[in-house]
């Protein structure tokens, strides 16, 4: 393998590097043999989020600032693509985290659906090329876009993938239900759009999980949920910036913004 962690600790190993090469190298390589038993990931979603928010895309800055922290998109990820290949690049990432995960594995795949000048885009065109077991409504409780022109959107989707071996727990925790009333992610540590550490948290819990990647860390939430649970994290994030504030946030050495010390 290739590409040298950006950070390691005892339970968690984060990677910084585009999830397409990385993933690749793992896959040809199969240097590391644990990548992984679930994955719990969120993409970028293909919103038109562009680096410093240059006009595309459906938050573009407007003359009343609408579009909060999504305006100026990520750090160094153009998220507006179009269509045809975010949605190649999509699929050949969760072919790679297919061959990844073992026979009992599983992929948690976080996506939203979206109206966008009056077209309705659903994540891939729900043409993931994979086995779909399920799929789960996180409900974040409040949503973005609270006007009076429609109702704020607080539902996504966590789309679970998983290999004919894969169980839960035990039967409770299919008491779980498939809607996770997780809220949104409360802590900011400057990144436009986490999870809550719950999402991972759960998924991690449910399916008794003995380590987990997630190959669009971010701030390194899913890290974060594994070295709680005590289990191994894997991640891979192409932002070098994101990639040092989870390497913070693991070590314990930030604080979330707003937050005094
Ligand atoms: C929706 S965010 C994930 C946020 C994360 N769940 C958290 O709680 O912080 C998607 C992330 O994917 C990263 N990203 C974009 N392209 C990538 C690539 N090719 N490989 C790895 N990460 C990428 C972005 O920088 C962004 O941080």
């Amino acid at each position: 393998m290739t590409t040298a962690p950006y950070y390691a600790d005892d339970l968690v190993t984060l990677y910084h590097g585009k999830a397409e090469e990385v993933m690749g190298e793992w896959v040809n390589g199969l240097a590391n043999p644990d990548f992984g038993q679930i994955i719990v990931t969120s993409p970028p979603y293909n919103m038109g989020l562009t680096p410093g928010g240059n006009g595309r895309g459906m938050y573009r800055p407007g003359g009343n600032n609408k579009g909060g922290r999504f305006r100026d998109g990520y750090a160094n990820h153009d998220d507006a693509m179009p269509q045809d290949e975010y949605d190649a690049w999509q699929r050949d990432c969760l072919g790679l985290m297919w061959e990844l995960i073992p026979s009992d594995g599983a992929i948690y795949y976080n996506h939203k659906q979206r109206v966008e000048h009056g077209i309705v885009r659903i994540p891939l065109g729900l043409q993931f090329g994979l086995p779909l077991r399920q799929i789960i409504t996180w409900d974040r409780g409040t949503g973005i876009g609270v006007n009076r022109r429609h109702y704020a959107g607080v539902a996504e989707w966590v789309f679970l993938f998983a290999k004919p071996d894969f169980k839960l727990r035990d039967h409770s925790a299919s008491g779980a239900g498939d809607v996770w009333r997780l809220g949104m992610a409360r802590e900011d540590y400057g990144h436009p759009a986490p999870f809550p550490v719950g999402l991972p948290a759960k998924a991690i819990d449910t399916s008794g999980a003995r380590s987990v990647l997630d190959p669009f860390a971010g701030t390194g939430t899913t890290l974060v949920a594994a070295k709680e649970a005590g289990v191994r994290g894997i991640g891979i994030e192409k932002s070098e910036h994101y990639c040092e504030m989870a390497a913070r946030r693991l070590a314990q050495d930030v604080l979330p913004l707003g937050v005094a010390a």
